[in-house]
């Protein structure tokens, strides 16, 4: 999104649209959260670098809730931001099956976790930095230190897997649409 900056600004500009826009990240770190679940449940992945992982998506739903809760948001988001991650999930997996009969195991994991921590990566410092210019009570930094750590280990396991960059564009791509809707929604 090419106006984010300014976006985050109008954002920022109310309580209700910060403490909305809180509410709104906090269920998506929560979805995030429950996709890992289920990748957990599903491919058996138990490695300790993931299940770090695991405990931090659900900090950071519970240290945005508790911001959003502060500013006094109330406690529903709408469907689209709900279904957010499983639209991208359902992308993925036809992009990843178009490409042959048997995607690798850990691909679906890697990728949408990859296209996730490049929005926290994109969205995260450039929020920090407008908390800090305007002295607000609140800050990202420790999300933004956990997702950078986050992005290093799934570049490093994309590079194992080998998955087509021109795919990873297209998955980066049609998460920056739902990012763009998303953000416009608040
Ligand atoms: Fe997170
Ligand atoms: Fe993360």
């Amino acid at each position: 999104m090419r106006d984010l900056g300014l976006r985050l600004d109008a954002i920022l500009s109310t309580r209700s649209s910060t403490g909305k826009l809180f509410l709104s990240l906090a269920h998506l770190e929560k979805q995030g959260h429950a996709k890992l679940l289920k990748f957990k449940r599903v491919q058996g992945i138990t490695d300790a670098e993931f299940l770090e992982h695991l405990t931090d998506e659900a900090r950071h739903a519970h240290q945005l809730k508790k911001d959003a809760e502060g500013l006094g948001a109330d406690a529903t988001v709408d469907h689209f931001t709900r279904s957010y991650l499983t639209r991208l999930e359902v992308f993925i997996l036809r992009k990843l099956r178009a490409q042959g009969p048997r995607p690798q195991p850990r691909a679906p994991y890697v990728l949408m976790t990859y296209v996730i921590e490049k929005r926290a990566e994109a969205l995260y410092p450039a929020l920090e930095a407008r908390l800090r210019k305007l002295r607000k009570p609140l800050s990202v930094e420790q999300i933004i230190q956990d997702e950078a750590q986050h992005l290093r280990s799934m570049e490093a396991e994309l590079g194992d897997l080998r998955i087509d960059p021109a795919l990873i564009q297209e998955c980066r791509a049609f998460e920056a649409r739902l990012f763009e809707k998303f953000i416009l929604r608040i």
